[in-house]
């Protein structure tokens, strides 16, 4: 079975968007493939944070992600800084890392020159990311577009570290980068995507949380155009309807001609919006219970998490000694 990676940050709103083009796939593919989910806080300590706001947020992303469906009968869901392997096996990978391969990431770039005092954690990021990927000797990691640099990067540290130390000790890993079909774009225009950092401007988002009046309400008010054709289509001026039609799509699990069959007898895109939103609605209803319910039950959520920090840890510690080892270091 292959082994996937995936790393989440604990910050911003969980969306549709994400819900949609992420996190169902993660649910879904938990019979297929080996899977560690892993919540990155440590990621988060790179730009900074209320330590109460990034606690709460740490403990609401993993009860979300059980709600959604992730079993911890069948994947690893683990908060980062509860394996300390991460943490000490990102020390070793920054003695073995040229500072020009961190100085030349996009990201970095993009961030760094944005901020007017720089943390060096923002640098030596992807470090810490390599690491979470290949102390468990991941074959996949699913990423958006935006992290592909930082997979390619963890396969030049695993590669340079195989070559220098003469053994094939890490397995190569390989970014999987989502179908752009699968984006779900933003409800108050539909030329963007629906993202976390847009998710609290009103009738943008919906957010996972959102009550079923609010998510009404917002796809009452989702941007269409002043015809009344209801199809999928790629024409610039259809978005909006393409877009409520996509996320009918996936919500239903209907092919095309099925999803167009239920809007049928519409009067008008109202039908539709009412339509769309009625099945997000019934969609997130239980998921919305089952978060209640785990962040009720502080115990059963830390016995959940403490479950995944052992699995990991029993995979990751293990390769960091040995990496120390090879490295000329005592290992007690
Ligand atoms: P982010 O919200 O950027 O941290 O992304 C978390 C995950 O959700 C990534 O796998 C993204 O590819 C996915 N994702 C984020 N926004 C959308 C969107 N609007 N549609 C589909 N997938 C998304
Ligand atoms: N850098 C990723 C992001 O911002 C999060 C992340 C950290 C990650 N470690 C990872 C993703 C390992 C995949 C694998 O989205």
């Amino acid at each position: 079975m292959k082994r996937v990676f995936s790393g989440i940050q604990p910050t911003g709103n969980i969306h549709l968007g994400n819900y949609l083009g992420a996190v169902k796939n993660w649910v879904d593919a938990q019979d297929k493939k080996e899977n560690f989910f892993c919540i990155v806080d440590l990621h988060s300590l790179t730009v900074p944070q209320d330590p109460d706001e990034l606690r709460f947020q740490t403990r609401a992303l993993a009860a979300m992600l059980l709600a959604c469906g992730i079993d911890p009968d069948k994947s690893t869901l683990f908060i980062q800084s509860h394996v300390k392997a991460h943490a000490e096996g990102a020390w070793l990978l920054n003695c073995v890392t040229p500072l020009g391969w961190l100085q030349r990431m996009t990201q970095f770039k993009d961030k760094s020159a944005k901020q007017e005092s720089v943390l060096t954690g923002l640098l030596t990021y992807p470090i810490l990311m390599a690491g979470d990927i290949i102390f468990y000797d991941a074959d996949e990691v699913p990423v958006g577009d935006d992290q592909k640099q930082h997979v390619e990067l963890t396969r030049d540290i695993a590669q340079s570290f195989n070559g220098r130390f003469s053994q094939p000790f890490f397995t190569i890993p390989k970014p999987i980068i989502p179908v752009v079909g699968a984006r779900v774009m933003g409800l108050d225009g539909p030329a963007a995507k629906m993202s976390k950092s847009s998710a609290d401007k009103r009738g943008h988002a919906i957010r996972l949380l959102d009550e079923p009046k609010e998510i009404m309400r917002s796809f009452k008010r989702a941007v269409t155009d002043s015809g009344r054709e209801i199809i999928f289509s790629d024409a610039p001026e259809k978005a909006g309807v393409n877009n409520l039609l996509g996320i009918y799509k996936a919500v239903t699990g209907k092919n095309k001609e099925d999803v167009i069959a239920d809007f049928a007898n519409a009067r008008g895109y109202g039908d539709l919006k009412v339509g769309v939103a009625e099945v997000v609605i019934d969609m997130l209803a239980p998921i919305r219970a089952k978060y209640g319910q785990l962040m009720e039950d502080p115990a059963e959520l830390d016995r959940l998490l403490a479950i995944g920090a052992t699995q990991a840890n029993a995979v990751a510690q293990p390769k960091v000694d040995e990496m120390k080892r090879i490295m000329g270091l005592v290992v007690p």
